[in-house]
């Protein structure tokens, strides 16, 4: 499938989606966002992928929803087509891990993006923000929920009312990257990660995704609950016993997703 505004590529069990509206600094419009999650779709079907890493250039992960797509749109044209609400529900709904590969801007839409993966690796030169304040609007794609959940409210507040940016050491300080490395690295460093998570059961990979996402969404005692017959439900999976079988046998697990 072709994309003008993704370069996606499959190598090794992991998908790599690159932003590619260059001129943009990989601004969100509905195009990029149409055609992210149709690609998204697909590679969560297509049994050759494991995991996939999204990325956007050295200058830009992505700078905010676009503005000149929004600018001139009326609360009629925004509420009447749900604006981006389908295109991030289709973002959540993968259930394959997606590694966000971020070097720098990573502002607004593009911050929210990064947020709606399942975690967020970046380069030295990430800078992480939610400037819509100074557009005259508020985040519109999550980011004054995760934020939040990712940072906490003091440091939410601070982004989101003063619209300033986060560097990649505060960002990992405060919980919003797993991970900081040098810019070259970043897509290699990101790629390696997701070849290691391919090697595991997709079944525990799932289930784990469903488990730290439940997180989110639950009170405590019903997460934990949750995770706990998830981690049940896996003793009936050939994998918990190749898994568990291959550490008594000192050797290396063959996992088979059953
Ligand atoms: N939308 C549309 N175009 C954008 C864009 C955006 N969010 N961000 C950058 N661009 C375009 C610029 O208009 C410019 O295009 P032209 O050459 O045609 O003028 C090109 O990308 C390069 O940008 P700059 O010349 O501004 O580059 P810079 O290096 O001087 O500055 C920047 C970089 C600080 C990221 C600056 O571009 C910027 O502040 N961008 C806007 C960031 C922003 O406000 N994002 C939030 C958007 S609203 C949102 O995201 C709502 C939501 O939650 C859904």
């Amino acid at each position: 499938m072709a994309y003008q505004t993704l370069i996606v590529e499959i190598e090794d069990s992991v998908a790599l989606i690159r932003l590619n509206r260059p001129d943009a600094l990989n601004a969100l419009n509905s195009q990029l966002l149409g055609e992210l999650a149709e690609a998204l779709k697909a590679l969560d079907s297509n049994d050759k992928v494991r995991c996939i890493v999204l990325t956007g250039s050295d200058k830009a992960f992505a700078a905010g929803a676009d503005i000149k797509e929004m600018a001139d749109k009326s609360f009629v044209d925004m509420f009447g087509s749900d604006y981006f609400a389908p295109e991030g529900e289709a973002i959540l709904r993968v259930r394959k891990p997606i590694i966000a590969a971020v070097s720098g801007y990573a502002l607004g839409g593009g911050c929210e993006l990064a947020m709606m993966c399942d975690f967020i690796i970046c380069s030295e030169t990430a800078k992480f923000g939610q400037p819509e304040i100074n557009l005259g609007v508020i985040a519109g794609i999550g980011g004054t929920q995760r934020l939040t959940r990712f940072v906490g409210k003091s440091k939410s507040m601070d982004m989101h009312l003063t619209g300033r940016f986060m560097d990649a050491a505060e960002a990992e300080r405060s919980g919003l990257v797993s991970r900081v490395v040098p810019p070259a690295k970043l897509v290699p460093e990101a790629l390696a990660i997701a070849k290691k998570i391919a090697e595991k059961s997709a079944l525990t990979v799932m289930a784990v995704k469903e488990a730290v996402n439940r997180s989110y969404e639950t009170t405590l005692r019903e997460g934990v609950l949750f995770e706990r017959r998830l981690f049940h439900a896996l003793f009936a999976t050939e994998d918990q016993k190749e898994g568990m079988g291959a550490f008594l046998e000192k050797r290396q697990p063959q996992f088979r997703d059953r």
